[in-house]
């Protein structure tokens, strides 16, 4: 052999030799910091049990009496605080992190774990405490369908998008997905859902918009305190996240957001608040980004000072998945539980501890409140779970929380459907229909009802050649019609290629078919902000199939329908002359389908509006002046490991740092103040009927405000309105929005001719603004005017105040 394929092949053999130490290292390294590093701890089984004035008690700790830990009767207050007299230091420190990743990425072994559960509450053995279980999400719970070596499947319901039950604005009906969600999450074994999200719509492009209710903090505050309430109606917990400012996922682990007091309070910190203060969540979930250079996870401001002394939250905060830097800084903040946990975050604390960096006192604080918590759960209570919630039952709440969600933007004369009409679908989604967006907000649901299936079952025809199309198009890229998993999907959202229709063809259905309803579908999720082209504006094929498809199903005197499955704001304005129909069907979870039949048909009216607006374009919103604009996905690396802090000079703006230059002015606030046109307003939306509003009565009593009207169905079908109560303060000293939001309500369904009384009661306090000099919510005396909208550009009564 030549010397020098010699020296290569040595070369070589050394390279070789030296990845697979590194890849072997790499491994090593991730499996015992990441994954498994909690073998000391396993899960205390075969308690003994002891018989007292008839009632039995778990003996946790063995010792043949009843602890005041194990007594149920007593108050949870002194059963925390006995458990917690009873641990060692090194018990207490173990409790602050969670163990690893390793169920939630199917690695744990069978028997090991819920597959699927992204963290746990980890156990203590020798008081007999056992593990409990985190598991995402906003949308509905998220676990793993599949488990090694068994036949059967562990489906959970995909309920429909944050987004789309907010634009329900009916309490009601989001306490009741709320109760069928935690349901499943008992039923599965899972002790906490992480969610409800109350992020702000800052910007329409974050990636996890959909996770999230609205650009108003009250609306957000209201449903998300409803869902909280309904999810631990069951006992089960709820992480409310991300705690706080997370509105871009581009460089979520570390962006820095520049934002002032008064947005912070008034804006992106309310929503949290009316939920702490309606629903004490059992937990918060800390975000990624830092706020004003701090991160949020060790924030002592954020999560002690306005979270515990001014809102009186009770619960625990944990961690977003790896977020922060410093372990110690965190508990010492008061973000109690570390997550999910990974074995150098306790070597820190230990440490911490030791060098008098974290005190025992810190650590006893933390500790007490994750005690509270485990005490708390129906774990403790020996809930025997049945891995069999009623998913059928949940499949209608499910159906129906999607349809009473949809917002009609658009309607000339073209919906209701008539009975039997032959429909032909155009648009890859309209057979593919989006149940919900991706990344954790995502749920493993046994299937997804589309469009075609929906209005099938409705009683119309689908169009065969139209449908045909579509099969062909899907052979001829199958590839592409493979839904990522796993990780691939956090970074790559499902995205199929859209079809090229021929005039020929489209002349073909116009003339065999009664109607048509083009499909536009987008999906986005964590990990990645959406984009324009392609994304937020249609792309130039939509754009020519839908001119042309309006044009020739026109000339051929029929309809043209758009049905919108989105999970964000798409721009509207340019278009929406053409079609004469537009349903935004959102992402309505699995029976997206049917519930789009349900509206498309009559059968359930269209009774919701929008949780934001749309604007004429991206830039007349305030934000667009600060986002990132370029999408971007995340680095899963430097999220694990943690990212150092660029030195100042080298930052980017909108990645390393973002600045809240439009302070309070998000969403309608901007546009009505900045007196801008919209596509569509801020909670908008039409109906198959008509309402109208009278005997407008307000009454301010000391501390509240009482407001009362009738609203009566004056059309000719049944239907529910959506009443929005807007309060404005003409002659303010201050800097203030036109209107702000500060009530709004939901009939219940009016007949024909039907009316019904409506009663407001706003607290004078919510009147209010935060004052930055003094540090404090102040209250303007003078004139308010009271404003009853349909929408917030559609007042239709109002009276004035003085206050
Ligand atoms: C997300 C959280 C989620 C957690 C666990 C994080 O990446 O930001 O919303 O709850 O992962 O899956």
């Amino acid at each position: 052999m030549k010397k020098w394929v010699k020296i290569s092949l040595i070369g070589l053999g050394s390279l070789l030799l030296l990845a697979l130490l590194a890849g072997l290292g790499g491994w090593l390294y991730l499996r015992s910091n990441f994954l498994f590093f909690e073998q000391d701890y396993p899960e205390p089984t075969g308690l003994s049990t002891l018989t007292i004035d008839g009632r039995t008690f778990v003996d946790r700790n063995s010792n043949g009496q009843l602890d005041p830990y194990e007594d149920g009767r007593l108050p949870l207050d002194r059963r925390a605080a006995d458990l917690l007299a009873q641990m060692t230091l090194e018990e207490k420190i173990h409790l602050l992190k969670g163990s690893g990743m390793a169920s939630g990425i199917g690695m744990a072994e069978p028997g090991e774990g819920i597959p699927g559960a992204v963290g746990t509450i980890v156990p203590t053995p020798r008081l007999g405490l056992p593990t409990l279980y985190l598991s995402d999400g906003p949308a509905g719970l998220r676990i793993q369908p599949d488990r090694k070596g068994e036949d059967r499947t562990y489906y959970c319901t995909a309920f429909p998008i944050a987004t789309m039950l907010a634009s329900t604005w009916d309490t009601d009906l989001v306490y009741g997905v709320g109760q069928a969600m935690g349901n499943e999450a008992l039923e599965y074994g899972i002790d906490v859902i992480l969610g409800p999200g109350a992020n702000i719509h800052r910007h329409p492009f974050c990636g996890r918009n959909f996770e999230y209710y609205s650009e108003d903090p009250l609306l957000t505050g209201k449903l998300g305190a409803a869902m909280v309430n309904g999810i631990e109606s069951n006992g089960v917990g709820t992480s409310v996240k991300h705690f706080v400012a997370n509105n871009q996922e581009t460089d979520r682990h570390l962006n820095n957001v520049l934002v002032s007091e008064r947005a912070l309070r008034e804006i992106y910190l309310k929503g949290f608040e009316i939920i702490v203060k309606e629903a004490q969540p059992w937990t918060i979930m800390s975000s990624y980004n830092r706020v004003n250079g701090t991160y949020a996870s060790q924030s002592p401001y954020l999560l002690t000072t306005i979270l515990r002394r001014d809102w009186n939250f009770g619960g625990i905060v944990m961690s977003d998945w790896f977020g922060g830097r410093d372990a110690v800084a965190q508990i010492k903040a008061g973000n109690d539980l570390l997550e999910p946990g990974t074995n150098r975050q306790w070597k820190a604390l230990q440490r911490g501890h030791e060098t008098g960096a974290l005190p025992e006192a810190s650590i006893d604080t933390a500790a007490r409140r994750i005690l509270k918590l485990i005490l708390q759960s129906r774990k403790m209570e020996g809930y025997a779970y049945q891995n069999n919630p009623d998913l059928t039952a949940h499949a209608h709440i499910a159906r129906q929380s999607a349809a009473e969600g949809m917002v009609l933007l658009k309607n000339e004369g073209a919906l209701p459907l008539q009975k039997g009409q032959e429909i032909a679908l155009l648009g890859v989604t309209s057979y593919d229909f989006i149940a919900g967006g991706t990344g954790s907000g995502d749920v493993n649901e046994a299937y997804t009802v589309a469009l075609e299936t929906g209005l099938e079952a409705a009683g119309f025809s689908i169009n065969p050649a139209a449908r045909q199309w579509f099969e062909d198009h899907k052979a001829a890229h199958a590839s592409e019609f493979v839904k990522p998993e796993g990780l691939q999907a956090m970074t790559q959202p499902y995205d199929p290629p859209e079809m090229v229709y021929a005039d020929a063809q489209l002349k073909q259905v116009a003339s065999e078919a009664d109607v048509g309803i083009f499909t536009i579908g987008r999906n986005s999720g964590e990990g990645g902000d959406r984009v324009e082209q392609g994304d937020f504006l249609l792309s130039e094929q939509e754009q020519s199939l839908l001119n042309r498809a309006c044009d020739i199903f026109r000339s051929a005197g029929k309809s043209l329908i758009v049905v919108l499955n989105i999970g964000g704001v798409i721009e509207t304005a340019s278009w929406k002359n053409r079609p004469d129909a537009i349903l935004l069907a959102w992402q309505g979870g699995q029976e997206g389908g049917h519930a789009a039949a349900d509206v498309l048909s009559g059968r359930v009216n269209p009774c919701g509006k929008l949780p934001m607006t749309f604007p004429v374009q991206l830039s007349d919103h305030a934000s667009n002046a600060n986002f990132p604009l370029q999408g971007g996905s995340i680095n899963f690396l430097k999220l694990l490991m943690g990212e150092e802090i660029k030195p100042e000079a080298k930052q980017v703006r909108n990645r390393d740092f973002t600045r809240y230059e439009e302070g309070i002015y998000v969403g309608y606030r901007h546009f009505d103040k900045a007196s801008l046109k919209v596509s569509y307003p801020f909670g908008y939306g039409l109906s198959y009927t008509r309402f109208e509003y009278g005997n407008l009565d307000v009454e301010a009593a000391t501390d509240t405000l009482h407001l009362k009207l009738r609203v009566q169905n004056t059309g000719v079908q049944p239907g529910r309105e959506v009443v929005q109560i807007y309060a404005a303060k003409p002659d303010a000293n201050v800097d203030r929005p036109p209107q702000e939001l500060k009530a709004f309500a939901k009939t219940p369904e009016l007949e024909p001719g039907a009316a019904t009384a409506l009663e407001f009661h706003i607290p004078v306090a919510d009147l209010q603004y935060w004052d930055e000099q003094q540090q404090k919510w102040m209250l303007e005396p003078g004139t308010y005017r009271l404003k009853v909208g349909a929408s917030s550009r559609d007042i239709r009564l109002e009276k004035a105040m003085e206050l």
